[in-house]
């Protein structure tokens, strides 16, 4: 295609890569399922599905971006028309042009609370409360449609400024300056963690397994959650993949991804569990881990206004560099389909995530009584594109990798000798065993 956009250079790809990657999957959802599930033995679970599903999975979809040089309709038309296969392939790129739209509007909403408490702590205006009152406030913005509102709000309105603006002037100049930010401050958070008596609990915490809590449903969490948190299953690492020139090599940036990425969600819960086993709270507290235990404990702290502020910033600053990795793969495909202009389809698109977004919200308060399958909309979300959506579409992508694309000389990944046989195995057979079984497993 001509005119195509290209990332700048193959470091920063890699940043925005990591950016998508980096997100509240890292640092809000990662420590909460940890504490909810066991720990150690968790962790363990979610370490192998990374390595043996994710990795793999991670290569298949940044290599068919790359081969497509297309966003996700495209990439599976094209390519399908190219090794003349059956024009059915292209349901997964539709599948995850659906799953951007639905991830995004609750996604939008948790980032809101990040800005909340950003502004909570900047004002210090928990200063004094008890562990009740703070328990209460988060409880009290949970109830208050118009605060979750605004925040989502604004919140949207940054995604669709920096996407709107394209992919050098906008999600390349972002992530240039994020990224190198949140790992300064993310290091800075584990060092004042580690100056605490209670990090020696949180690595015993993290290292002794406790494998009486591992169930399916467990597993089937780990699966789906290495998924999310490498963006994998719906076409942002297939759209960034696209930006790349055709000819990069891919499986090392791959691992860089995935490797900078697990980092980030072991360095957060190394920040965020020792302060709250100092406070004596108990880390299995779910959703609210983050936005009730975290300020409870910071604010007994010396120094905890100012950790807040960090932390809260580090949490917005991830959460945006992957939000605008969610809305990319939409907007180019609307793009191309349309020939509106990239300003026009950014406008529209957000509008109609901020609008789900309000569904999203709504549930937390005025239709919380809303169910779906006996979940609130947010739960529902949230379970829907986590544990079936993405592993649907990741398993679309590992076999339209393997069987289709790499099986045909014009268009193979590549990869020659162990490294390939590996790869090839990993992807064609292992991933989809692991996903139709724990999805099998998971949803009975
Ligand atoms: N990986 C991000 C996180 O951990 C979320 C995310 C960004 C995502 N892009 C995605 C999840 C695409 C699924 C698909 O928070």
């Amino acid at each position: 295609m001509k005119n195509r956009q290209h990332w700048s250079s193959r470091y920063v790809f890699l940043l925005a890569a990591i950016g998508s990657a980096v997100g509240l999957g890292n640092i809000w959802k990662f420590p909460y399922i940890v504490g909810e599930h066991g720990g150690g033995a968790f962790i363990l679970v979610y370490l192998l599905c990374i390595t043996l599903v994710g990795i793999p999975v991670l290569i298949a979809e940044v290599f068919i971006g790359k081969t497509a040089q297309a966003n996700p309709v495209a990439a599976f038309t094209n390519l399908a028309i190219q090794v003349k296969a059956s024009r059915f392939w292209v349901i997964f790129g539709y599948l995850g042009v659906l799953t951007g739209f639905l991830i995004l509007s609750f996604y939008s909403v948790v980032a809101g609370w990040s800005l909340e408490y950003l502004s909570v702590f900047l004002q210090n205006s928990l200063l004094g409360f008890d562990a009740k009152a703070i328990e209460d406030h988060f409880l009290s913005v949970l109830a208050s449609a118009p605060t979750l509102l605004l925040w989502h709000s604004i919140f949207m309105v940054l995604t669709v400024i920096i996407v709107g603006r394209g992919i050098k002037s906008g999600i390349e100049k972002m992530v240039g300056i994020a990224m190198p930010l949140l790992f300064i401050i993310l290091i800075i958070l584990v060092i004042y963690a580690t100056q605490l008596d209670s990090f020696a609990q949180t690595l015993h915490y993290f290292l002794d397994p406790d494998f009486s809590k591992l169930n399916t449903q467990a597993v089937l969490i780990a699966l789906g959650h290495a998924f999310f948190t490498l963006s994998l299953g719906m076409g942002a690492m297939m759209i960034y993949g696209s930006y790349l020139q055709k000819n990069t090599p891919i499986v090392r940036l791959s691992f860089g991804i995935a490797i900078m990425d697990t980092l980030v969600a072991l360095l957060s819960g190394l920040a965020i569990f020792p302060l709250i086993f100092a406070h004596h709270l108990e880390p299995s507290s779910g959703p609210s881990l983050l936005f009730i235990s975290l300020p409870n404990a910071l604010l007994a702290l010396p120094f905890g206004q100012f950790f807040g502020i960090a932390f809260f910033f580090l949490l917005l600053i991830a959460a945006i560099s992957s939000a605008v990795s969610i809305l990319e793969p939409v907007v180019a495909y609307l793009v191309q389909k349309t020939q509106y202009s990239r300003g026009k389809i950014v406008s529209m698109v957000g509008a109609i995530i901020w609008l789900i977004g309000i569904g999203v919200l709504l549930s937390f308060n005025h239709w919380s009584e809303v169910k779906i399958l006996g979940n609130n909309i947010f739960d529902s979300l949230d379970y829907l594109t986590a544990n079936i959506l993405l592993p649907l579409g990741g398993l679309g992508i590992a076999l339209f990798a393997t069987w289709i694309l790499d099986k045909n000389p014009k268009t193979s990944i590549g990869m020659v000798g162990i490294p390939h046989k590996i790869w090839w195995l990993a992807t064609a057979f292992l991933a989809p065993v692991a996903i139709i079984t724990i999805a099998y497993n998971g949803l009975i």
